[in-house]
Formats: C-alpha cells, sequence, structure tokens
C-alpha cells in the first residue's frame, strides 16, 4: 500500500533517537516542499497530537492523540499496513460487519479493523455494544484458518486468556477472565468478545475476532445482562492513563501472535498455565442460563473442547455456551 504523508512523518519522528526531526529532513525524505510538510503537521495537530517545534532541533512528538490514529498504527504496524493490512476508521457500524464484508470481497487475510465510534456495535447474545466516541478499543481481527471446526473450539477462551495475560503486563490491572468470554477487572467488566465464523461442517472457512475493550469510559449498559454486569474502564481500574495507541499496537501485535501459535497448534501448554491464573469461576457457585434451561452448580473444570463443567446435586453438565453469572 502507498503509505500517505502522515503515515510517513510520524515513522520518522518515531524512529529519530532523540526524537526530533528538522522541517527540511522530513521534506528531503518525502520529496515535497517545507510547506507540504507545515501542512500535514497542522493536521496531524488537528488529529490531537501536539509537537515541540524547536529551532534548528526541528519537530518532536509532545503528546500522542487520545483516539486512534491512523498515521500511528500504520507507523508501528508495516508488516500488516504494506498489505494494507489494517483499516483504520472513523465511525462504522460494527468492526465485524466491515471485517466480514472485507473478507466477502475476497481480501487477503489476516486483516485487521479498528475504528474510533460504532453505531451498531454488536455483543453476544445479541446485545448491543455501546460504542462512543471517547478513547475505547473497538476492534476486529480476521482470519481464514481453514482448520476443522472441532479445532477451533478454544479458540475464544484462548484469545480471551491472552488478553488477560496481556492486561497484566501493561500494569496495575488484575484482569479476570469470565467463561466463556468476558474480561472482569475489580469486579466489572472492562472487554467483551465476539467470535463470528463462516463454516461448513468439515472447515471453518472465515473468522471474525471483535473485541471492545473500555480503555478510557465505561458506557453504562443500556442493555444489561442477566445478573447485572456493570462496566469499567481500564483507566478507573488502574488509577492510571493509558495511552490508546501504544496500547492498540501491542493489543494487536500480541493478537497476531496468539492466532499463530493457536493456527500452528502450540498453545496448550501456555493455555493451562493462563487458564489456571485468569479463571474467574474457579470453584464458586454459579447460575448458567442456556436457552431455556438454567443450571446451579459449582463451576469445575473445562473440558478439552472449551466447555465448562458444572457440578450440581444432579451430577455434572457441560456447558458449551450461555450466560453465567456469580450466585450470591
Ligand atoms: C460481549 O461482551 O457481548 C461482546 C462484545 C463485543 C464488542 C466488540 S466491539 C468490536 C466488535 N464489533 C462489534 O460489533 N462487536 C465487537
Amino acid at each position: 500500500m502507498k503509505e500517505d504523508k502522515a503515515t510517513k512523518i510520524i515513522r520518522a519522528l518515531l524512529q529519530s533517537p532523540k526524537g526530533f526531526v528538522t522541517g527540511s529532513a522530513m521534506a528531503r525524505e518525502l520529496s515535497v516542499s517545507r510547506v507540504a510538510i507545515w501542512g500535514v503537521m497542522e493536521k496531524l495537530r488537528e488529529e490531537g497530537y501536539e509537537f515541540d517545534a524547536i529551532r534548528n532541533r526541528g519537530y518532536r512528538i509532545r503528546e500522542l492523540p487520545r483516539e486512534l490514529s491512523a498515521a500511528y498504527l500504520n507507523a508501528r504496524l508495516p508488516f500488516l499496513a504494506e498489505r494494507n493490512g489494517i483499516r483504520v476508521h472513523n465511525i462504522l457500524d460494527s468492526t465485524n460487519n466491515e471485517a466480514e464484508r472485507l473478507l466477502a470481497d475476497g481480501q487477503q487475510a489476516p486483516l485487521v479493523v479498528v475504528t474510533k465510534q460504532q453505531t451498531k456495535g454488536r455483543g453476544r447474545l445479541g446485545r448491543i455494544w455501546e460504542s462512543p466516541k471517547e478513547g475505547n478499543f473497538y476492534g476486529s481481527l480476521a482470519f481464514r484458518p481453514r482448520l476443522n471446526p472441532s479445532r477451533m473450539q478454544p479458540f475464544t477462551l484462548w484469545m480471551g486468556l491472552t488478553i488477560c495475560r496481556f492486561l497484566e503486563e501493561i500494569g496495575k490491572l488484575k484482569p479476570m477472565l469470565k467463561w466463556p468470554n468476558d474480561i472482569f477487572c475489580n469486579g466489572k467488566k472492562a472487554v467483551g468478545i465476539l467470535t463470528e465464523a463462516r463454516m461448513d461442517a468439515d472447515l471453518i472457512h472465515e473468522l471474525v475476532l471483535g473485541i471492545g475493550i473500555n480503555v478510557s469510559s465505561a458506557p453504562k449498559l443500556k442493555d444489561i445482562p442477566p445478573g447485572g454486569n456493570q462496566a469499567v474502564s481500564l483507566n478507573e481500574a488502574s488509577g492510571r492513563e493509558i495511552s490508546l495507541n501504544p496500547f492498540t499496537v501491542a493489543l494487536l501485535e500480541t493478537l497476531l501472535e496468539a492466532y499463530k501459535v493457536f493456527h500452528e497448534d502450540r498453545y496448550q501448554e501456555a493455555f493451562k498455565r493462563l487458564w489456571e491464573r485468569y479463571n474467574l469461576l474457579q470453584g464458586k457457585t454459579i447460575k448458567a442460563r442456556t436457552g431455556t434451561a438454567v443450571i446451579t452448580g459449582m463451576a469445575s473444570h473445562l473440558r478439552s473442547d472449551g466447555a465448562l463443567i458444572v457440578r450440581h446435586p444432579a451430577g455434572e453438565t457441560a456447558l458449551v455456551s450461555g450466560e453465567v453469572t456469580l450466585s450470591p
């Protein structure tokens, strides 16, 4: 893909050892006039960048924008940007919808779609995912796994556990995964995952992993699931301000690597370790709703296909999907 000037400028600034690049060096590098560089810098300022401009030393990034910046993501993820693998939008109906449209259009996978805001963000079980334009992460990763559906069963759990590890590593958060795919911080929901697939009996052809993360704001849930999970943002839970653009780069790198490990069938050992560390339900009394049935029992262990085994006086039930709440 042909890189735009903003991406080239941001990359030059990020790569410069002392952070400074002069306007004339940028103009030379991009083969444009200094006036053209000035124009791009103004556009970047409007996007939320702040620059130091020092005589004889040039420009330096002082502050990154609070919202997603296509220039920043393209500059930091060249392996995706080069083959048009990352699409950054201001507004979309839903990143899952857009990823599905791109796959249906025959675009190369893996591809990533991120947006600042969604008008029809979708959650599990037909719910709405509130997606205001306030510095949160709304993104979808799209793949063509061409694996047997049985191989893919633990995929969403694996990605959820990977996100827990990622969040704990960035610091000051103790994330927990509530089976099958909600991530809680401080007892409130911070991350939701919606995996959708196009498959036949033998093969998963297309797979879209949609992730919503409350980074700086936690929308009031209009459409509260049974059990009334309240939402929290990572900023609130960690007591510090997470910078959305570097966060997004590190998250996408982590997720793409985790997909590779999963696809190559090398995930099992790490899965076990992560499950032991992040399983919110271990040994807890839970209430599970599957279709019309409600089961109350103790969350015991996982079956190899990712089903949650619940023990109750009448025996054991393997939950393959549904909504789980902690019983008081
Ligand atoms: C849930 O907890 O119910 C899952 C929520 C998933 C929300 C994300 S936001 C990005 C992607 N696009 C969507 O429309 N939904 C997912």
